[in-house]
């Protein structure tokens, strides 16, 4: 028998994506974790409960009963203050405070505090009034985004290409409200045309630690056509992000911002992504994520190389400066998403999904809109499933990848072909 020196933890994953399954895959390979409980989990995440994920006394409760380690996934929790509710119980969870979080859930919040810090964004002004918005467009010379600041659950912001795609943006979000309280105030601000990435990296509140980076696919055709979505696939590490814009990113954006919210009396602790746009080797921050991105969390995961639960211990502990470098595999890790036909529109659910036991075992199936019925498992979201393979190569974890997406069937399977090419293409 192995001597132990720590307790046992269980972890509570409040959360029901992809990225929740990825987490908790992660972490039950951890020595010092025990049970993995997850709230309200899918078809794949282990240990469902039933208690209301959106009740923080039901989850508070049962965190204190079962000696839980929380983790949140998404960012509505986050927004809301769980972690808060938690440590005024004396409870440990890993994730920024409401205040902390407002880095996402207020993006008029996030772009200020990026002007009077002085970190990179694109050019912007605020409305609330639709006339005087459409009087600013009149006096620019280049093409805009436009943004709702609040939660829109990635639906808020309209990219234009012409004024009157603009004009008709501040409609929506202004006067239609399409995104209720989330549209009250907009933010109109320069587009800007480059190569995006996602830089994601793990904070105690004073220092940052970089985690792999990542390339998102959130179009939902194969070229980025069609309309956003959450993410089709992503793959890790990617070229477009090389070593010096890695420091540079590092330093001018995640440095700088921990550092800022540290002097302006927040402290961050948790995920801070930083989604980036890279125009002539320049990254402008278009957005900031309080929490891992989903699909980029699942190839992160299957490369992390050191115990996530030791790291996330840190985060809370404010230790992460004593910690040791984290390590990668060396391999590139690709995830290809498989969503029900249809969307980000409307799509058909409950359909049984076949296949599972013909995937190589190397190979994770992370479920996200799923569910476990009469022990089948049926589909249950736009978001279906995120297949995710190493390779030596990023050409060989995406025909790895692609191998175990053929494996896998149900009437309305959809994905793109394409997941990892554009990191292929840009050498
Ligand atoms: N300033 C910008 N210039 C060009 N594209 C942008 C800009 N801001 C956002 N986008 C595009 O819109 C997508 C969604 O915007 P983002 O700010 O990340 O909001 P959310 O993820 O909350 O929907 C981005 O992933 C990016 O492709
Ligand atoms: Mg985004």
């Amino acid at each position: 028998m192995v001597k132990r020196y720590f307790a046992l933890v269980n972890i509570l994953i409040v959360g029901s994506g992809g990225r929740e399954h990825a987490l908790s895959w992660k972490l039950s390979q951890s020595r010092k974790v025990d049970t993995i409980f997850t709230v309200p989990g899918n078809g794949g995440t282990p240990n469902n409960l039933s208690i209301d994920a959106d009740d923080p006394d039901g989850l508070i409760d049962f965190a204190k009963k079962n000696n839980c380690f929380t983790v949140v996934g998404p960012e509505a929790p986050l927004a809301a203050g769980i972690v808060d509710e938690f440590n005024s119980n004396n409870l440990k969870i890993f994730g920024p405070s409401r205040k902390a979080a407002q880095l996402e859930s207020s993006k008029i919040w996030a772009k200020n505090f990026m002007r009077r810090n002085g970190i990179s964004t694109s050019r912007f002004e605020i409305f609330d009034d639709a006339q005087k918005a459409k009087k600013y467009l009149e006096s620019l010379d280049y093409n805009v985004v436009v943004k709702a600041d609040g939660l829109a659950a990635g639906k808020g912001v309209i990219v234009c290409n012409s004024d009157d795609e603009a004009r008709l943006a501040i409609d929506t979000i202004l006067v239609k409200k399409t995104f209720g309280d989330a549209g009250n105030r907009i933010i109109i601000e320069e587009r800007i045309d480059g190569i995006e990435a996602s830089y994601i990296a793990l904070s105690d509140g004073s220092v940052a630690i970089p985690m792999a980076t990542s390339q998102d696919h959130k179009r939902i055709f194969d070229g980025d056509k069609g309309p956003n979505t959450g993410g089709m696939g992503a793959y890790s590490p990617t070229p477009v992000i090389d070593d010096l814009l890695a420091k540079k990113i590092q330093e001018e954006i995640i440095d700088k911002t921990i550092l800022a919210m540290k002097n302006e009396g927040i402290q961050f602790k948790g995920f801070l992504y930083a989604g980036i746009m890279i125009r002539d080797n320049e990254p402008f921050v278009l957005e900031y994520n309080v929490r891992m991105g989903d699909p980029e969390c699942q190839p992160i995961m299957m490369r992390m190389d050191f115990d996530l639960y030791d790291y996330l211990e840190a985060s809370i502990d404010g230790t992460l400066s004593s910690m040791p470098q984290p390590a990668w595999k060396k391999e590139s890790a690709v995830c290809v998403v498989l969503a029900s036909e249809g969307y980000p529109g409307s799509y058909p659910s409950n359909e049984e999904i076949s296949g599972f036991d013909s995937v190589p075992n190397d190979v994770c199936v992370f479920h996200a809109g799923t569910k476990r019925r009469d022990g089948k498992i049926l589909s249950n979201g736009g978001r279906v499933l995120g297949v995710t393979a190493l390779g030596d190569s990023l050409e060989s974890a995406i025909s790895n990848a692609y191998g175990a997406v053929e494996k896998i069937s149900w009437p309305h399977k959809y994905c793109r072909k394409d997941i990892g090419q554009k990191g292929l293409a840009y050498f």
